[in-house]
């Protein structure tokens, strides 16, 4: 990889910022002074030093989004904005995704990363990794209902939901336990119930839970146990 390409995925210094820290002998590759930024490293074995500092060079991103109302589970849509558009665009050029969707009003907990087979297997039906919401519905649910959720219910195209968990808060509101991920699903359960989503967040993704110190349309990349937690539950 060229060496100003990697201090840009890095997002250690733009193209104009690398050419002027060659000029002034700031960038040093196994503790050579670089003279060209075009050279050629490899990110995976060579030591680059920018100012002083090691550049730490990560193949696969994993970024924690708090998604606010209004955008929408993309990485481009012609009509409204996207959920890539809350990273700073070094960050979003590094081919990130989101992994798995929520609708253009749910808020809360998204994963986004460039690791399309960790994605993959995240997202695959037979893996059943657990998704769990707050919501608050239109109407009140009633025992009877409830246990019909969690039995798993017939949506309107005659699909049959795996048991999903429904834990009530009060009548109308609580959080709800998923184990799969069909189109609108959470919509599509309560309509199935002649009742409707009011709100709804997502508060947790297998292992990951929404922070509560991270603010609605904030971003962060994921801790190290974290990200080490989601690689297990791919396993
Ligand atoms: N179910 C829904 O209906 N919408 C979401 O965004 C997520 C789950």
């Amino acid at each position: 990889m060229r060496l100003d390409k990697l201090l840009s995925v890095t997002a250690t210094a733009t193209r104009k910022e690398t050419a002027r820290a060659v000029r002034a002998g700031e960038i040093t590759v196994n503790g050579v002074t670089v003279k060209r930024a075009d050279l050629s490293v490899d990110p995976e074995r060579d030591t680059v030093s920018f100012r002083g500092r090691t550049v730490l060079y990560k193949q696969y991103r994993y970024i924690l989004l708090n998604k606010p109302d209004g955008y929408v589970s993309a990485t481009e849509d012609g009509r409204d904005p996207t959920v890539l558009e809350l990273l700073p665009p070094e960050l979003a050029a590094q081919g990130l995704f989101p992994c798995g969707r929520l609708d253009k009003h749910t808020l809360g907990l998204m994963l986004l990363t460039n690791n399309g087979t960790l994605a993959h297997r995240l997202l695959a039906p037979r893996r059943h990794v657990a998704k769990r919401y707050r919501f608050c519905a239109k109407f009140p649910l009633t025992d009877e209902e409830c246990a019909r959720f969690r039995a798993g219910l017939v949506l309107e195209d005659g699909y049959e939901t795996k048991p999903a968990d429904i834990v009530l808060d009060d009548a109308r509101s609580g959080v709800i336990t998923l184990v799969e991920g069909k189109y609108h699903q959470i919509k599509r359960m309560l309509e199935a119930l002649h009742n409707q989503i009011t709100y709804l967040e997502r508060i947790s993704f297998g292992p990951l839970t929404l922070p509560d110190d991270l603010a609605r349309g904030a971003w962060r990349e994921l801790t190290p146990e974290e990200e080490q937690a989601l690689l297990a539950a791919a396993e």
